[in-house]
């Protein structure tokens, strides 16, 4: 029986290709895709998720969400790891379709509370819609059914400070309510993310098998390589939020381990995710008071590309 999931997402080069996989996938229901700012500001992660969408031949409800962050003051997008237009600065076909009404927060309110106990929010992008659904009504955290989070990081660092992963990063008090709301969660961060790398042949398969949408993901994926060029010394890209949608079909590709995440809002660790293992007594108890989760501590790279390339190819 197929995930039904939103995707919440700020496309964004690795985010079109989990946009992709979530649009083709046989497992994935892909109930709505909503878009908050990001690698891109709003209006281009609104655009992107629209242009996605119906160059894969579907016409999927987009909802328009935060366009900036909770309490922080937003930092300018990474048009250096993603281009101006969040897609590599390729040339890109007009879009017709236009987002609903709904914002983001009312999508997902709306969505989870018609079927209950059934559908999947998985979250690519900083945290703030998410939060304000939480806000709109507390009482989606029982009725979802599972939440997954591509961010954070536990042991491997962060890409954006020191310590900080950029999704968490972007909006600290919207990924501490998220992280810590007490609804069924699984993180995968840089822990899991990092050992996925895709590499031009890889990329070459999924352009070949997804036509126009095909053309879309290897340019952009183009200049997202340049970027790990320079970055990391690696030919090829980390497919993080893809990687999201991989844990949701294939979590045996994953390690994973239980215990409470609280989240560093303020100071030179801002966004730094801090993992507390369960039942592990610390100095006081303030690490072990939130809810427990589930987080990755490692991936089988190797298997997860070959997944996101079998689906794509
Ligand atoms: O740190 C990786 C995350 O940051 C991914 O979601 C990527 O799209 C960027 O937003
Ligand atoms: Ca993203």
């Amino acid at each position: 029986m197929p995930y039904p999931i939103i995707f919440d997402t700020d496309p964004g080069v690795d985010d079109a290709q989990a946009i992709a996989i979530a649009l083709r996938h046989p497992d994935i229901e892909l109930l709505g895709l909503t878009t908050t700012y990001g690698n891109v500001n709003i209006e281009t992660a609104t655009h992107n998720a629209l242009l996605l969408s119906e160059l894969a031949g579907q016409s999927i409800p987009v909802a328009q969400g935060a366009a900036a962050p909770l309490a922080k003051t937003k930092y300018p997008a990474p048009a250096f790891i993603h281009g101006d237009n969040g897609l590599g600065n390729i040339e890109l076909p007009p879009v017709s379709g236009k987002a609903v009404s709904q914002s983001a927060a009312e999508f997902i309110v709306d969505t989870v509370n018609a079927r209950p106990g059934e559908v999947t929010l998985v979250a690519v992008g900083p945290l703030g819609n998410l939060a304000a659904a939480l806000q709109l009504d507390p009482g989606i955290i029982d009725k979802v059914k599972h939440v997954v989070i591509m961010g954070g990081s536990i042991k491997e660092g962060g890409n954006v400070t020191p310590v900080a992963e950029a999704n968490i990063f972007n909006d600290p008090h919207a990924a501490s309510r998220v992280l810590t709301a007490g609804w069924p969660l699984t993180m995968v961060g840089l822990d899991a993310t990092h050992r996925c790398v895709l590499n031009p042949d890889h990329m070459e398969a999924i352009a070949a098998g997804q036509g126009e949408l095909g053309k879309v993901l290897a340019g952009s994926y183009a200049f997202y390589a340049e970027f790990y060029r320079g970055a990391l010394g690696i030919d090829g890209c980390c497919p993080h939020d893809s990687c999201a949608l991989a844990w949701l079909i294939k979590p045996e590709l994953f390690t994973t381990t239980k215990g409470h995440l609280t989240v560093v809002t303020d100071g030179d660790a801002e966004g730094q995710t801090v993992f507390a293992p369960a039942g592990r007594p610390f100095i006081d108890s303030r690490w072990n008071r939130t809810p427990t989760v589930e987080v990755c501590t490692g991936a089988d790279g190797g298997a997860i590309v070959e997944w996101i390339v079998d689906t794509l190819k």
